[in-house]
């Protein structure tokens, strides 16, 4: 054989090489549909922006996980079971309270994810029943970890979830330590619809691979959560905003951005691998930040981030994705632009879950296979006759 059919041999790739797995389906699911022809997402077949209008995280849960709208006796016990689980144990706390507290949420996030499972003594029970409690303490824990860190960090004490408050007001309660008006639980918890669940983005995929394995609930979630920690995935929110805040004035945001453009950068919050020509929760996001920022005297913020987005349009044709116009609701919340991709998170946990759910109940393991373009030809050499 010459040196270059050896060589072409060795670059061979099978002709599903795709890089990023873009445009490969690895999956088949029922639960979100990502329609980036349309820019339409639907959760089992209903568009997202009705359940954001009419809907409840709660709902919006219930749905993802049993496949339809629950009644209203339903949806009563499932809140309750939910809001059942929220409470933090002393030995978790102590656990939670020894994290440096200048680590970063998601990585404090990611560890208790893994933590907790070490205190469920049927973490490795994958039965359908076992998994779906473990849905719901993780669904639950989620905001309940993120504010007792937060709080923990600014050298005050976690306050304990109230039961009878919705999953969304008592996110905000835990975190600022008083009821939230009714406009910012409403937004909230259509932050917390909107991305509940997004197909087969990247860290549900994550979640998806590690219990193909046989693996366990905690496993796979804190996989997912490691995932979304990305820049290039749920980050984005927080870097988003932080480069709004940056900019500072609106005057100074086209600059900035063509700054940015020329210097060959990626603008967060801008792009997507699915949707080209609109993310359908960018748009719901965009209103309800309008109306926030409007209400709370911080026009400054949109006014910064409708330049932004008219320069991404003019020069690269991008729109900008869901972390974009979120993050400036999540400022508006009030939740430290650190933490916003633990709230993403505290949102995607529905749809991990569910995904993981599925992902077992007609289980092959995940495992596709690397195209190797190195070397095929080489021999062990004594260390004595190497040159180096
Ligand atoms: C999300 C993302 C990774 C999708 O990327 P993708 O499908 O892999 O597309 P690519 O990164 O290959 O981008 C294609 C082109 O658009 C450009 N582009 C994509 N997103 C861009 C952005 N946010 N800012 C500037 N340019 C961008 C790329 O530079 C590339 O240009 P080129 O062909 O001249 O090299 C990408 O858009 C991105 O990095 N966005 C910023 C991070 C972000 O907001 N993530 C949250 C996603 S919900």
């Amino acid at each position: 054989m010459s040196e270059l059919d050896s060589k072409e041999k060795s670059v061979a790739r099978p002709a599903q090489f795709s890089k990023g797995l873009e445009g490969v389906i690895a999956s088949e699911t029922r639960l979100s549909l990502v329609d980036g022809e349309n820019s339409r997402l639907i959760y089992r077949g209903i568009p997202i922006h009705e359940l954001a209008d009419n809907s409840t995280f709660e709902e919006t849960v219930f749905l993802l996980w049993d496949g339809r709208l629950p009644g209203g006796a339903e949806l009563k016990a499932f809140k309750s079971k939910l809001a059942s689980q929220r409470k933090i144990t002393p030995a978790i706390l102590k656990v939670l309270k020894s994290l440096p507290v200048k680590a970063h949420p998601m990585g404090v996030l990611r560890t208790m994810v893994s933590m907790l499972g070490l205190f469920d003594k049927d973490a490795d029970r994958i039965d359908l029943e076992n998994m779906k409690r473990k849905a719901i303490h993780l669904t639950a824990m989620f905001p309940t970890v993120i504010a007792a860190f937060c709080r923990l960090r600014q050298k005050k004490s976690p306050i304990a979830p109230n039961p009878r408050l919705s999953h969304a007001a008592n996110f905000l309660y835990m975190m600022n330590g008083k009821r939230p008006e009714p406009e910012m639980e409403k937004a909230l918890d259509a932050y917390l619809i909107l991305l509940a669940d997004h197909g087969l983005n990247a860290s549900t995929f994550a979640a998806r691979v590690t219990v193909s394995t046989q693996s366990d609930m905690y496993s796979a979630i804190t996989s997912a959560v490691g995932t979304l920690k990305g820049d290039l995935h749920g980050s984005a929110n927080q870097r988003a905003m932080e480069m709004i805040l940056k900019i500072g004035e609106p005057e100074k945001a086209e600059g900035y951005v063509r700054d940015l453009l020329a210097q060959k950068k990626k603008v967060m919050g801008f792009g997507h691998r699915v949707y080209k020509k609109e993310d359908p929760r960018a748009t719901a996001f965009r209103a309800i930040a309008q109306r926030l920022l409007e209400r709370t005297g911080q026009k400054k913020w949109m006014e910064i981030s409708n330049r932004i987005e008219k320069v991404m349009l003019e020069e690269k044709k991008i729109p900008c994705n869901v972390d974009f116009f979120s993050a400036s609701v999540l400022y508006v919340l009030g939740f430290p632009v650190d933490f916003f991709t633990t709230v993403f998170a505290a949102s995607r946990v529905a749809g991990w879950t569910a995904h993981v759910i599925e992902q077992l109940t007609d289980n092959r393991l995940i495992r596709p296979a690397a195209s190797y373009i190195g070397e095929n030809d080489q021999h062990y050499l004594p260390i004595e006759k190497r040159q180096s």
